[in-house]
């Protein structure tokens, strides 16, 4: 690949490139450093300090349906990064997605990734939709997995629905249209998609409404998304619903005004997400499934009419467990409409995971995943407010995105926090902080620190 046809100036990406040029990088050159270590961001037990319970967080998780075991509570929630090429991984994801890994993250959820071209939020989007990409992805699944031990890794499947071909936030702002990206940027303005051709806000682009017969095709792309991905070696899918994509756009009413099978009463706004689900499940029986909802569309008391509420979710978590097919339910919120209202604090849709945990739905039916500054309630204190939300059941697993961005080592720093002493990691890694302040730098390494 040439670098110099890419404008890096404005995000555009290389027509030409297919992302499968070698990049001298050989898997099997990589010197194994693991014999005899535990799995990083695992605690095994004669390494737990005496009188320390081990926390919710280090115990492992085997999934409900498919059996897939996790090995801590702590997964990597999906970011899109928007430097993928023409919808291609690249090395950049390794760097990226490897530090989580190295660090002990349990699962790493690899970034929305369009089931369609035109599904992408942004041009820079990753994407599963050719089997070209699988290539790429499977690169990244197998690197991650060749240095780090026991880690899950999935993928979140996608479609940007009346929120697709937009810029990312790197470029939004310096064009004439901020909202859209338009034809001649690199854009796809005229496939913008959704339940009823309505927008997303002022200035946004309104959305074509599909067709009958298009809803039937969202399906197959979100099957064949499925396919590639497993293909390429992940463990799990997740359905994106949340966010205001594609979608929860068919979930919320506020969105979806059809009149067809897709619209209308509950069962009817649900019928897309549970034809996806069914069509992945029958072709691919033994695999994991997850499901990321918005809770609610924040948006109860915008006084523009019904929306998407907590309620709705939990009668659409029934729903799902009662079909035997879906390990994780991911509650997210929001995203939906430009009106919501959201006053973002640490743990500020915990309230939403436990709501559904709330129901007693048993474990082996479905088990629930919280998201949103789960971080820690104070930045001295990671790991505690997560592991306040295992304890108190309000969720089974715990996702941060800016809490692993901003410290790759999150589940290293929890340990420490939790246990006082660090869970283990990664050899190469051993010297690393977080130390004891008052220890001497050449001490002698504590016990659950030499498993490491
Ligand atoms: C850079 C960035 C990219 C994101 N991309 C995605 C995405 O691809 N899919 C998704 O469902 N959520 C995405 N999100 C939302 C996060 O997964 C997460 O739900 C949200 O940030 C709240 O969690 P946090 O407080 O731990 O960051 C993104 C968030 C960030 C910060």
């Amino acid at each position: 690949m040439s670098s110099s046809k890419i404008d890096f100036a404005h995000g555009q990406t290389d027509p030409a490139w297919s992302g499968s040029e070698p990049l001298g990088l050989k898997l099997e050159s990589f010197v194994p450093t693991r014999l005899h270590h535990p799995p990083p961001g695992t605690v095994p037990e004669d390494t737990l300090p005496d009188g320390v319970q081990r926390p919710k967080l280090f115990e492992h998780l085997d999934l409900p349906h498919s059996k897939l075991r996790l090995k801590n509570r702590a997964v990597v929630s999906p970011m899109c990064q928007y430097s993928a090429n023409n919808g291609h991984l690249t090395p950049y994801h390794l760097a990226h997605l490897g530090s989580f890994a190295l660090h002990g993250a349990g699962t790493i959820m690899v970034e929305a990734s369009g089931v369609t071209a035109a599904g992408r939020i942004t041009p820079q989007d990753a994407g599963i939709y050719t089997d070209e990409h699988i290539a790429s992805h499977a690169s990244i699944v197998s690197s991650l997995k060749t240095f780090t031990e026991g880690l899950t890794v999935g993928l979140q499947l996608a479609h940007a629905g009346r929120k697709a071909s937009t810029w990312s936030p790197f470029y939004r702002g310096e064009h004439k249209h901020a909202e859209y990206v338009t034809k001649e940027e690199g854009g796809w303005p005229d496939e913008v998609v959704g339940p009823s051709a309505l927008a997303y806000g002022e200035g946004w682009l309104k959305a074509k409404e599909l067709s009958n017969q298009e809803v039937k095709d969202v399906v197959k792309q979100f099957v064949e998304g499925a396919r590639r991905a497993f293909k390429a070696g992940y463990d799990f899918v997740e359905i994106h619903s949340a966010h205001g994509y594609l979608l929860h756009s068919f979930l919320s009413p506020l969105s979806n005004h059809r009149t067809d099978e897709y619209g209308g009463s509950f069962e009817n706004r649900t019928r897309l997400l549970h034809e996806i689900i069914s069509a992945i499940n029958s072709e691919f029986p033994n695999k994991s499934i997850w499901v990321r909802v918005s809770g609610t569309d924040f948006a109860e008391n915008a006084g523009k009419g019904e929306s998407w509420t907590l309620e709705e979710t939990k009668k659409l978590a029934s729903s799902l467990a009662k079909t035997g097919m879906v390990d994780v339910l991911d509650c997210s919120a929001g995203g939906l409409v430009s009106f919501q209202q959201i006053k973002p604090a640490p743990g500020y849709q915990r309230h939403l995971a436990a709501g559904v945990s709330k129901l007693g739905i048993p474990k082996s039916e479905l088990t629930v995943m919280s998201v949103g500054m789960l971080e820690g309630a104070t930045p001295e204190q990671p790991g505690s407010l997560a592991e306040e939300v295992l304890q108190s059941g309000d969720a089974d697993l715990i996702a941060l995105a800016r809490g692993f961005l901003g410290n790759p080592a999150w589940v290293t720093f929890a340990g420490a926090n939790l246990m006082g002493v660090k869970p283990a990691g990664s050899p190469q890694y051993h010297r690393s902080h977080p130390h004891k302040k008052s220890e001497d730098p050449h001490r002698p390494i504590p016990r659950a620190q030499n498993n490491n």
